[in-house]
């Protein structure tokens, strides 16, 4: 999806606005028609031509009000607009499709293992991931920053849950299967095919997975994910599939592209991209500015339990909601000059990790390597440029880059600070 700043007045007809349409985020451009939706239909319904119909949040105050308020909004009806009206199998066993009280019997324990503090001896692994990454730039200058983005979660959270290093590359490939089903880059048959193939490969993947571990459950997240205490219970084989699936896939599908959107907002902005690699203490502002610009994950959907009313619009009980979060992380209402990236941002309460109770619960492992990774790359590359046309995922569920050539020069004594930082600490 191209990240572009809107005229003053943009010229669009909200009668024609397809915001389901994947193509509009391979070939064209969202933000001028969010920003025309912010200003004179913030809650606005459309009808596919087969008859389904949902509404669209594009405001930051209703987003967060449909992303956290249960009461009204259910996620156990599916979350995604790629399965509309299809129903979700996994609402109630998955816990991005389970409200609370379950959802926190689930989340909390996961959390935990989950958190800077769980994460801490994890630190090396991640630190091998991400010079794993970053190897073939030792040996070429001009390479593909979102080919290799997208192989890099396999190599951390593929690694934390334990998964066997053979499988990474199929497993990419499957995960962005199920995001962009009508990408023809990663369709195997047509698009309704590719998606249900790609879920069948992948829950089948884990069942096998869960099988291989059951009696002696290993030290890894699948491991953790089956001893786990949720609620007085251990998760059943169901349960633990449909989880397993939506952690692999949270990591796969999101964190590459805050790379490739972040690097491509420097390399167009070069005084920022030397402020940056100069002023270490700008890493944390700049990767959070990064995380609201990108905003991977375009949107996530619910289903209205109740009469509602937002932003004086009334949405029926049953109807599908969809939150787009790329539009709520522009909202001029939150957000001074939000059409510029500004690395030292502060006060960013950017939405990219959604809001409430189903708020992203690798957050901390997304921060933690994005930090590392971008601050990796300032300190190799003396010049990132681009070599070559940028090409966007085609999916309305993540804004994301999927080729993204670049030249690099490395600065004198690269190699070698590699190396180092790649020994154990105290070595
Ligand atoms: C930059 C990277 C990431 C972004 C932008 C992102 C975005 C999000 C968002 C917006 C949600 C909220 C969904 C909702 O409200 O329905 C979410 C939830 C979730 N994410 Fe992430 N995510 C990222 C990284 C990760 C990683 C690394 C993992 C796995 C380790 C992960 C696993 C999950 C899971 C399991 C949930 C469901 C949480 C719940 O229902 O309580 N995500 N993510």
């Amino acid at each position: 999806m191209r990240i572009t700043v809107p005229g003053q007045d943009p010229e669009v007809d909200l009668e024609k606005i397809d915001l389901f349409d994947p193509g509009l985020y391979a070939d064209g451009d969202p933000h001028p028609i969010w920003k025309v939706m912010r200003e004179r239909a913030p809650v606005h319904h459309q009808v596919l031509p087969d008859g389904r119909a949902f509404w669209s949040v594009t405001r930051y105050e209703d987003a967060c009000r449909v992303l956290d308020d249960h009461e009204y909004f259910t996620s156990e009806r599916g979350t995604l607009l790629l399965a509309l009206d299809v129903g979700d199998p996994a609402g109630g066993k998955m816990m991005a499709a389970t409200d609370p009280p379950r959802h926190a019997a689930m989340r909390d324990p996961l959390a935990r293992a989950l958190s800077p503090k769980g994460l801490a001896a994890r630190q090396q692994q991640l630190r091998a991931a991400v010079h794993g990454m970053l190897a073939p730039a030792l040996t070429q200058d001009r390479w593909d920053l979102a080919t290799a983005a997208a192989e890099f979660p396999m190599a951390f959270t593929g690694a934390i849950m334990g998964i066997p290093e053979r499988d990474w590359p199929r497993l990419t490939r499957c995960t962005t299967m199920a995001v962009a089903p009508d990408d023809t880059e990663f369709m195997e048959g047509d698009a309704a095919t590719t998606l249900m193939s790609v879920h069948h490969e992948l829950f089948g993947y884990f069942a096998d997975e869960i099988r291989e571990r059951a009696g002696d459950p290993p030290d890894d997240l699948i491991g953790f994910l089956m001893t786990m205490n949720a609620g007085g219970e251990q998760l059943d084989v169901q349960e633990l599939v449909y989880n397993c699936y939506s952690l692999l896939l949270g990591a796969n599908v999101t964190t590459p592209h805050v790379l490739t959107a972040m690097m491509l907002a420097l390399i167009e902005d070069p005084d920022s991209l030397r402020r940056m690699a100069e002023t270490p203490s700008l890493l944390s502002s700049g990767v959070e500015e990064g995380l609201r610009w990108s905003s991977p994950a375009n949107h996530f959907m619910r289903y209205a339990v109740r009469d509602v009313t937002l932003s004086g619009q009334h949405i029926p009980a049953g109807s599908a909601v969809a939150v787009w979060l790329g539009s709520a992380n522009r909202d001029e209402a939150v957000f001074d000059d939000p059409y510029r990236f500004d690395i030292a941002r502060s006060g960013n309460r950017h939405l990219a990790f959604g809001y409430g109770n189903h708020y992203c619960v690798g957050a901390s492992l997304a921060r933690i390597t994005l930090r590392m990774i971008v601050r990796e790359m300032l300190d190799l590359f003396e010049s990132i440029e681009l070599d070559g046309p940028v090409e966007h995922l085609r999916s309305n569920f993540v804004a994301g880059i999927k080729h993204m050539p670049i030249r690099t020069r490395l600065r004198p004594g690269a190699e070698r600070m590699l190396v180092e930082r790649q020994a154990p600490a105290g070595a």
